[in-house]
This record gives structure tokens, C-alpha cells and sequence, in this order.
């Protein structure tokens, strides 16, 4: 079955080439989403939350699918793919939560986002703490590595 979805807009980031792994919140440069003109009226009410979730395609992927992948870091082991957050997937949609700092007209301006300039936006949702948030939630097969994986991913993603 295939289903076609719309680009409804662009993230405009200073990463031409490649871009982190995941969002580096205070990272140099503008990173801003601009949406379509058309669908301007729903971002009216977005303002009023502090992070929102930016759905987007990976549209530059050149990596053939592999349902075991090596993330940076898993210090070197092999994960299943649906156990990462691996871009190279069947169907390649990245998830970012960023900051929102500010909307001016079609424009979003936020915090660092891990893509590459001119990725297609595919959705924007607002973070919102109550739903978005597990008091319980745990870092998966990443306690189990040591050293460089663990330290890594908390140098790269500055948690809401
Ligand atoms: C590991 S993915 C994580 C994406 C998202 N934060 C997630 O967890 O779904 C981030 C990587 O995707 C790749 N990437 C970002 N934008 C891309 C694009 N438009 N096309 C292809 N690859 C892209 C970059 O290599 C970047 O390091």
C-alpha cells in the first residue's frame, strides 16, 4: 500500500552538507521553518507553548535500509532499527522537539534542529507536558553501553 503525503513547507537550518545527530539546542546559526503560505492561519494559537515537535522528511537519503543499525552512540554494537533513531528507515521521517522562540507571520524561528537545510516539513505539533512527558520513561539499550555512547547522547540533546 502506498499513501502520498504533502511537503507543507521548509526547514531552513545552516547545515548544508550534515547536520547532528540530534537537535543541538544552542547551536550558532538560524534555524527557522517556514510553512506554506496557505496554511499560515494554523500556527494562530502554536505560540502559547514553549516546545513543539517537528515532523519532517529525510529527503536527501542515500543509505540503503538495514533493520540493525550502528548509532553513534552504541558504542559499536548493532541495535534493531526500530530501536534507534536511525534516518536510514523504510519510510525516512525524522521527529525533532525543539524550542519555539518566536512566529512572525509563516515563519517559525527555534531552537537547533538535526536537519539539513531545505528538508521538507511534513507536520508540526505542539510538545505538550502532560502528554509528551513519562516521569517513568527510560534510555532503552542505551544504559547498557558505557562510556562514550552514554555521555554522547546527553551532550547532543538538551532535554525539554
Ligand atoms: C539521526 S537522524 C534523527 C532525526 C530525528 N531527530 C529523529 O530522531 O527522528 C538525524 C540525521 O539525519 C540526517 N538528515 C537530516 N536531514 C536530512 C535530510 N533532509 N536528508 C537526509 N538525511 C538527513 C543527518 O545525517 C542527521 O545527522
Amino acid at each position: 500500500m502506498m499513501y502520498r503525503l504533502k511537503r507543507i513547507g521548509v526547514i531552513r537550518t545552516p547545515y548544508s552538507e550534515s547536520a547532528p545527530h540530534q537537535p543541538i539546542e544552542d547551536d550558532e546559526g538560524e534555524f527557522r521553518i517556514v510553512l506554506d503560505p496557505e496554511y499560515v492561519e494554523g500556527l494562530r494559537d502554536l505560540g502559547a507553548f514553549r516546545y513543539i515537535h517537528v515532523i519532517y522528511y529525510m529527503h536527501k537519503l542515500n543509505r540503503s535500509v538495514s533493520m540493525a543499525v550502528c548509532p553513534p552512540w552504541a558504542g559499536g554494537k548493532k541495535v534493531s532499527l526500530f530501536a534507534s533513531r536511525s534516518p536510514a528507515r523504510p519510510n525516512p521521517i525524522g521527529l525533532s522537539i525543539v524550542r519555539l522562540k518566536g512566529i512572525a507571520d509563516n515563519t517559525i524561528f527555534t531552537s537547533g534542529l538535526d536537519v539539513i537545510d531545505g528538508t521538507p516539513l511534513l507536520d508540526i505539533k505542539p510538545y505538550i507536558k502532560d502528554l509528551d512527558s513519562r516521569f517513568d520513561a527510560g534510555d532503552g539499550w542505551i544504559n547498557r553501553t558505557n562510556g562514550a555512547g552514554a555521555g554522547e547522547i546527553e551532550k547532543k540533546i538538551k532535554r525539554p
